[in-house]
């Protein structure tokens, strides 16, 4: 009997480790029940993706003349000021979300519009959507544009056809997770399918200069789903983000070799597509108008742009043994951390309080420096006195109560004043630094050293 040569292996879906034996939870990333049998691939063929650069050699200035008149501006603002000033040719673009968050629409509109303003050819292949499909939604954005081609795929080996006789200077790919080669034996949307498949469309862009955008779906950690290996595989990661029940979209570069990351940008999704919102901090506080009991206003900072956001807090009163902390939007840590540094500093306790934190808009905030604003909030609806709605709160709190000092303070409190906000309550550590800053006659700074000045100084 003639032994079979085929070996299987067990491959972590969330990080790509390999096991002899199947495990139930990975050892590497500590994830449970990610281990999926695979067929080994022999490792000869990983040689067919590598770049081949042909022995060129180049000096510094060489490369840099080159980039600098590549990049291309996709016509979208918020995408170009997310992929660091436009698209550069022979990159590879990672797109990830939720299913349903616009995903296929922000790509086929960037399409249109990079085949229109840069006169650049465009093939956009979708596996999920037929030809018709895809164009009809296209149509229904009203976008029209001959120089955008579309197709309807899922072999990679057949899509590179597709590409060597169209040859475009941008390819969209909707989505990986959809795509396989048929000479591997996994099912598509694998650790296997998902790396190999990128790895040739990797090499296509870098051969030929083609830049290319991947859309991956998220599994149900928000992670993009097949792996982290993608990540470190492509030069951008794009998270299309938002909560669909709301229409704003937030685009983030999480990594990006050609620019900085945590940029930020902002659309909306309406009926007649995504609209890009050149000023978010309107949008997230149109609602807010009056003076509020619980709410106060924190000015955020995303990669270089500051943003205005509402902090909402509710505490009431439970006879539940065991209060309710809700949050979102802001990790419920904190808020478990700064309502123990408030029962400790001030005579407010919250023991026998239901505390429910939301920050409106379905922005997240990972910034300690919106503590002030969340104390000052919890307080307000505590002690039922309102804050003003011209006020304005920044600063980090300690475990001591102290109130430590903001990154780029300034930035922030000049995107307050563009919104019509007079007061700003900041630590004092920033104070010399404020003086020396200009910002204009009619805007009242407010100090603060500790958290126990809150009620004499807000309210
Ligand atoms: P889509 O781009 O298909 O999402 P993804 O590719 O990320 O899965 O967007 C689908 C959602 O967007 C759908 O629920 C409806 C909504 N939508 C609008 O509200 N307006 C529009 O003009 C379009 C095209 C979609
Ligand atoms: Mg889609």
């Amino acid at each position: 009997m003639t032994k079979s040569k085929t070996k299987t292996l067990f491959i972590c879906q969330s990080c790509g480790a390999k096991r002899p034996k199947w495990e139930g939870r990975c050892g590497d990333c500590g994830e449970w029940n990610t281990y999926v049998e695979e067929l080994e691939m022999p490792t000869s063929s990983n040689r067919s993706w590598s770049i081949q650069s042909k022995g060129q050699v180049l000096s510094l200035d060489q490369t840099w003349e080159d980039l600098k008149v590549a990049r291309h501006k996709t016509g979208i603002f918020e995408l170009d000021r997310v992929l660091g000033g436009g698209l550069v040719p022979g990159s590879f673009i990672l797109l990830g979300g939720d299913p349903g968050i616009g995903k296929s629409t922000l790509l086929i509109q960037a399409a249109n519009s990079l085949a229109e303003k840069q006169n650049l050819s465009v093939l956009y292949v979708s596996a999920e959507e037929s030809i018709n499909q895809t164009g009809l939604r296209a149509k229904r954005l009203g976008l029209t544009c001959s120089k955008v081609k579309l197709a309807s795929e899922s072999q990679i080996p057949l899509l590179i056809d597709i590409v060597e006789e169209e040859k475009p200077n941008v390819l969209i790919v909707d989505s990986i997770q959809t795509f396989f080669l048929p000479e591997i034996p996994s099912a598509p949307g694998s650790v296997t399918q998902v790396r190999e498949c990128a790895a040739r469309l990797m090499s296509l862009a870098k051969n030929k200069s083609i830049s290319v955008f991947v859309i991956g779906h998220v599994n149900k950690e928000g992670n993009i789903a097949g792996p982290k290996v993608l990540e470190h595989m492509v030069d951008t990661v794009l998270s299309f983000e938002g909560d669909s029940q709301n229409q704003f979209r937030l685009l983030r570069s999480l990594k990006n070799r050609f620019g900085p990351t945590h940029e930020l940008g902002v659309f909306s999704m309406e009926g007649e597509g995504l609209k890009e919102v050149s000023n978010p901090s309107e949008l997230f506080l149109q609602e807010k108008k009056e003076s509020a009991v619980g709410s106060a206003i924190f000015s955020s900072l995303e990669g270089t742009r500051p943003l205005l956001c509402e902090i909402q807090a509710l505490v009431s009163n439970t006879p539940m043994p065991m209060p309710r902390r809700t949050s979102l939007g802001i990790d419920v840590n904190r808020v478990h951390l700064i309502s123990a540094v408030i029962g400790k500093k001030l005579p407010i306790h919250f023991y026998q309080s239901d505390i429910y934190v939301n920050v409106v808009g379905g922005l997240k905030i990972i910034e300690p420096a919106v503590d002030l604003a969340l104390a000052t909030a919890l307080i307000s609806s505590e002690k039922n006195k309102k804050i003003s709605s011209q006020s304005c709160f920044l600063g980090e709190i300690g475990l001591t109560g102290e109130i430590r000092a903001v990154s780029q303070i300034e930035v922030r409190i000049k995107e307050g004043i563009k919104l019509g906000f007079k007061n700003f309550y900041v630590p004092l550590a920033n104070k010399k630094h404020l003086q020396k800053s200009k910002l204009g006659e009619d805007v009242n700074l407010v100090y603060l050293s500790d958290i126990s000045e809150i009620p004499a100084k807000v309210f």
